[in-house]
């Protein structure tokens, strides 16, 4: 191999989806010449694989944990498997088993192979492996033409004896063939087109997320009134759900506290449904212990003491008068809390005075910072989907020009991964 060759993969990193079928054993060859191309190899094994090798093997050629299960607490907590389909350049599934192709064809997901390759945004190159019979049958050949329209590639299978004792396609390629693959592919663009209606956050540079639990409250509050009737406030929760998209980017495990909102979930977070003031302080209580909290829900500094029933209109009466009492501060509570996270980050919605009032917001509710933006007349802040704000620490301040609030999350979960010190994560 010329010297040109020998660096065709340094800093690739390839997720190999190990299937279950008899040529496991040069699966095990290609992790090692991989590796020795320069590449990191992440291996997934399906339950099948694990019948025909041990999973030792694979650590101990990789130098990597392997991967087994979709609903491992440990892994999902380090990386998730949004962010291990994601992070690969390629994703290389050798051997690919007539099976493993029809679930990856058919889009199913109950697995954590198969739930890797319909959540990556990456080509798929597929090394089939199975008996002759099974590679000719249409409906494995339809499975083909269906993952080839999808953008996947194919490395053999090769022609020749079979373990089974038949003669013809079946076997998977050799170690070389499907090397060589991966090379001409890793050449080209890896990443899949976006699809329609999906949009990238910008990619977050410097230090990431990973491992890193943020807890993000967003949306308004209602506070009823009667069983009925309810108080609310303007706020979409566009910019907490845009901070919830950007730091599952950035590789975080995101807890969303939400009001009630019109937009959907984030993918890849813990979404919590919550109405009331009340309601959200208990589950950011329970969400907690994290690394960061960022309040972003503009809750209701009050709620009315709420009549059991619904409060009719009676003739000739006078109209209802509500008292009010204060709901809890959570931002507040938060940063006094034992748990408290090593940032707490509170959004000031202000009309006037932004910097000031945003500062004695700062040091009023204890938190490490506050982002303040003008929702006065004509800023369309509140449901819109720009913002403008102050960025406001104990020790700077940053004003940032108006931005789209996708772009200011990230602007955001940069600025916290730099504030972040390396220890102390919560996992
Ligand atoms: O006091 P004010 O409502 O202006 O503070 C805004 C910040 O405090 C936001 O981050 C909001 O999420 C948070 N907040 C809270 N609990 C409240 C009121 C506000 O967490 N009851």
């Amino acid at each position: 191999m010329g010297a040109k060759l020998t660096q065709a993969l340094r800093d690739r990193e390839i997720l190999l989806i190990v299937g279950g079928g008899i040529a496991v054993y040069k699966s095990l060859d290609l992790v090692r010449r991989l590796r020795a191309l320069g590449a990191r190899v992440r291996v997934v094994m399906t339950t099948a694989a694990k019948e025909f090798v041990s999973p030792l093997a694979f650590v101990s050629l990789s130098n990597e944990a392997v991967h087994e299960t979709l609903f491992s607490a440990t892994d999902e907590q380090e990386m998730g498997h949004i962010q291990l389909s994601r992070r690969a350049d390629l994703i290389v599934v050798a051997p690919a088993t007539a099976h493993l192709l029809a679930r990856a064809a058919n889009g199913l997901c109950d697995d954590l192979a198969t739930t890797l390759m319909l959540a990556t945004d990456k080509r798929i190159v597929f090394a089939p492996a199975m008996n002759v019979r099974m590679w000719t049958h249409p409906a494995t050949q339809k499975n083909i033409d269906t993952l080839r329209s999808q953008g996947a590639y194919f490395v053999g299978p090769d022609e020749g004896e079979m373990a089974c004792g038949e003669f013809g396609p079946g076997r998977m390629s050799e170690v070389e063939d499907i090397v060589d693959k991966i090379i001409s592919v890793c050449a080209q663009e890896t990443r899949l087109p976006l699809p329609r209606g999906v949009q990238q956050c910008p990619r977050i540079i410097g230090n990431d997320l990973i491992g890193r639990h943020v807890l993000i409250t967003s949306g308004p509050t209602h506070e009823a009134i009667d069983p009925v009737r309810y108080i609310a406030n303007r706020s979409s929760g566009r910019q907490g759900h845009a901070l919830a998209h950007a730091a599952v980017a950035a590789g975080a495990r995101v807890t969303l506290i939400t009001g009630p909102v019109t937009l959907a979930d984030p993918p890849a977070c813990q979404v919590i449904h919550v109405e009331s003031a009340a309601q959200m302080s208990a589950a950011v209580e329970q969400a907690l212990p994290a690394d960061v909290f960022i309040g972003v829900a503009a809750v209701a500094d009050w709620r009315v003491v709420q009549a059991d029933h619904k409060i009719k209109k009676e003739p000739g009466a006078s109209a209802p008068v509500f008292t009010l009492v204060e709901n809890p501060d959570i931002l507040a509570s938060v940063a006094k809390s034992q748990k408290r996270p090593a940032l707490v980050i509170g959004f000031a919605a202000e009309t006037q005075n932004l910097i000031d009032s945003g500062r004695k917001k700062l040091i009023a509710k204890g938190c490490d910072m506050i982002i303040a933006n003008d929702v006065g007349e004509g800023s369309e802040v509140f449901g819109g989907a720009n913002n403008e704000a102050h960025v406001i620490m104990r020790d700077s301040l940053q004003s940032w020009p108006k931005m789209d609030k996708m772009m200011l999350a990230t602007k955001l979960v940069e600025l916290i991964a730099q504030r972040l010190s390396p220890e102390g994560a919560n996992r």
